[in-house]
C-alpha cells in the first residue's frame, strides 16, 4: 500500500495572504484541502501525512485545523524550514506502507487520476527510485548572463516542468534525505536528491493544469479552473 505525505508547511511569502498558504481559501475550502480530498479518493492510498507549519502541526495528532475537515488516517506533524526537511519529518511519522508519495498542498488541482498514473509507473518499472508528474515545457528556454546577454536556448524537446505527486520506492526516499540540512535546502524537489545519487527517475507526462500557487494570479487561476471542473461535473449525465 502506498503511503502519501503532503507537504504543506511553507509561509506562503510570495502569496503574501499573511497566513501561511495551505490554509489559504479557494473555492470555498483550505488549499491544503483540496490535496487530501483527491488523495482520499485514490484506492491504493492508506495513510496521509500532512507536514503543517510550526505551531499548527499537533504533534502525530489527527488533522484538526479551522475550516479544515477532521479526517481519520490524516496525521499530522510539524514542518521544517526547508521543504524538503519537510519531507523527511513527514516520512519520520509516517507509518508502513511503500511507495511513497510526496505532494505539494500547494497543487490543489491535483486529481486521484494523476496519483494513481504516477504510483502505477513506479510500480511498472523494477528499476526505477522515483517516477514523477511533469509536463513538457512550451515555451522556448534560453540561458542568459548576469547582464542578461543570452548564451543559449535549451533543446526544448528535453525539458520537463516537474510537479508533484512524486512517488518513491521507500528506501530510496530515507537515503536520498540522510545529507545535510544545506543540500535539503538546495533541492527543490526530492526527485533530484534521488538523482544525486545516481538513481533511476521516470517522467510521467501530465497536463500544465496541475498547476502550482506561488502567486495572487496563480489562485485566481486555480479558482477558474476549480469551478470549471465543478461545472464540468454537474453538467455531465449521471
Ligand atoms: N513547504 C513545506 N515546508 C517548508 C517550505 C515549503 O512544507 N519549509 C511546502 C509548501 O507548503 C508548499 C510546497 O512545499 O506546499 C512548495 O513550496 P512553495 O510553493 O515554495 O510554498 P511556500 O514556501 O509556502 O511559498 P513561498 O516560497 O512563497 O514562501
Ligand atoms: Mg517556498
Amino acid at each position: 500500500m502506498t503511503v502519501a505525505l503532503i507537504v504543506a508547511a511553507g509561509s506562503g511569502e510570495r502569496l503574501g495572504a499573511g497566513r501561511p498558504k495551505a490554509l489559504v481559501e479557494l473555492g470555498g475550502r483550505p488549499l491544503l484541502q483540496w490535496s487530501i480530498d483527491a488523495l482520499r479518493e485514490v484506492a491504493s492510498i492508506e495513510h496521509i501525512v500532512v507536514a503543517l507549519p510550526a505551531g499548527l502541526g499537533a504533534p502525530a495528532g489527527a488533522i484538526a485545523l479551522e475550516g479544515l475537515t477532521a479526517v481519520e488516517g490524516v496525521i499530522a506533524v510539524e514542518g521544517g524550514a526547508v521543504r524538503s526537511d519537510s519531507v523527511r519529518r513527514a516520512l519520520a511519522a509516517a507509518p508502513e506502507g511503500d511507495p511513497v508519495l510526496v505532494h505539494d498542498a500547494a497543487r490543489p488541482l491535483l486529481t486521484p487520476q494523476i496519483a494513481e498514473r504516477v504510483i502505477a509507473a513506479l510500480v511498472g518499472d523494477s528499476n526505477a527510485s522515483a517516477a514523477i508528474a511533469a509536463a513538457p515545457i512550451t515555451d522556448t528556454v534560453k540561458r542568459a548572463d548576469a547582464a542578461g546577454v543570452v548564451q543559449g536556448t535549451l533543446d526544448r524537446s528535453e525539458l520537463w516542468a516537474v510537479q508533484t505527486p512524486q512517488v518513491f520506492r521507500r528506501a530510496a526516499l530515507v537515503r536520498a534525505l540522510e545529507v545535510h540540512v544545506d543540500e535539503l535546502a538546495q533541492a527543490t524537489d526530492d526527485a533530484s536528491l534521488i538523482e544525486r545519487q545516481g538513481g533511476r527517475v521516470i517522467v510521467v507526462p501530465t497536463s500544465a493544469e496541475n498547476l502550482k500557487v506561488t502567486t495572487t494570479h496563480d489562485l485566481r487561476l486555480a479558482e477558474l479552473l476549480l469551478a470549471a471542473r465543478s461545472r464540468g461535473a454537474s453538467e455531465r449525465p449521471s
